[in-house]
């Protein structure tokens, strides 16, 4: 194991809720509407276009190209707002010991996040420095649960992905690790059972834990 890929939106801070509510609070804006809590789950690691669209296709609405970029723009000034005072307190669980452990044991660590605001977010958790690359999410073509950008996040730190573990939170994004190649670490319930490995909690990931399902993984 040489490097730790790791998801931003509920694995390193809890901001998967305000993704969620923005869209909520957009959709009731705009078309009157509310969404039911499983298009949470299915939005999930999802680009910001793509989970517009699965929101849009539930409400069966079809808007035009500028307004669809409205929406999204919109969406994400709500959602940017929510995030005004995120700080070092909003690191979940037992992530910042992970990282540090992670670093002390020499694997390169890397963000492999869907989210355009993710060094903005890392910035204000004041953990950019902990983080030797960050695969940028406007350069790839196809947003998890294809591989994409956790094959640039491998790439930007110049190993391989047979080398690396992903960590998530969302079942899209379990899927991107597992076709990366990557081994999948899942933070979550039974949804995430197509990890290679499951743990129920952030406080739960450590680093002893992490390189035994690497291993486990690479003994079959
Ligand atoms: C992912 C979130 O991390 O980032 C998704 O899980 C979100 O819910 C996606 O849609 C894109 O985020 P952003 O910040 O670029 O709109
Ligand atoms: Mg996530």
């Amino acid at each position: 194991m040489k490097g730790a890929l790791f998801d931003l939106d509920g694995v390193i801070t809890d901001t998967a809720i305000y993704h969620f509510a923005a869209w909520c609070q957009l959709v009731k804006t705009h078309f009157d509407a509310d969404l039911p809590d499983e298009l949470e789950e299915k939005t999930k690691g999802v680009s910001r276009e793509d989970s517009l669209q699965i929101i849009l296709d539930y409400l069966d609405i079809k808007v035009s190209k500028e307004k669809f970029a409205a929406l999204a723009a919109e969406k994400n000034q709500l959602y940017v707002h929510t995030l005004e005072n995120l700080s070092q307190n909003d690191i979940l669980p037992g992530i910042s010991e992970l990282l540090i452990d992670l670093k002390q044991h020499g694997i390169k660590i890397a963000l492999a996040s869907a989210s355009k605001n993710g060094p903005f977010i890392l910035k204000k958790l004041g953990l950019t420095n902990s983080f030797d690359a960050i695969a940028d999410p406007a350069k790839i073509t196809s947003g998890k649960p294809a591989p994409d950008i956790f094959l640039a996040a491998a790439f930007a730190l110049a190993i391989s992905p047979y080398d690396c573990v992903g960590i998530e939170d969302s079942i899209a994004g379990v899927t991107a690790i597992n076709k990366a190649g990557s081994v999948s670490i899942g933070v979550g319930e039974d949804e995430l059972n197509h990890a290679n490995k499951r743990f129920k909690t952030t406080s739960d990931l450590n680093y002893q834990d992490i390189k035994k399902a690497w291993q486990a993984y690479h003994r079959n």
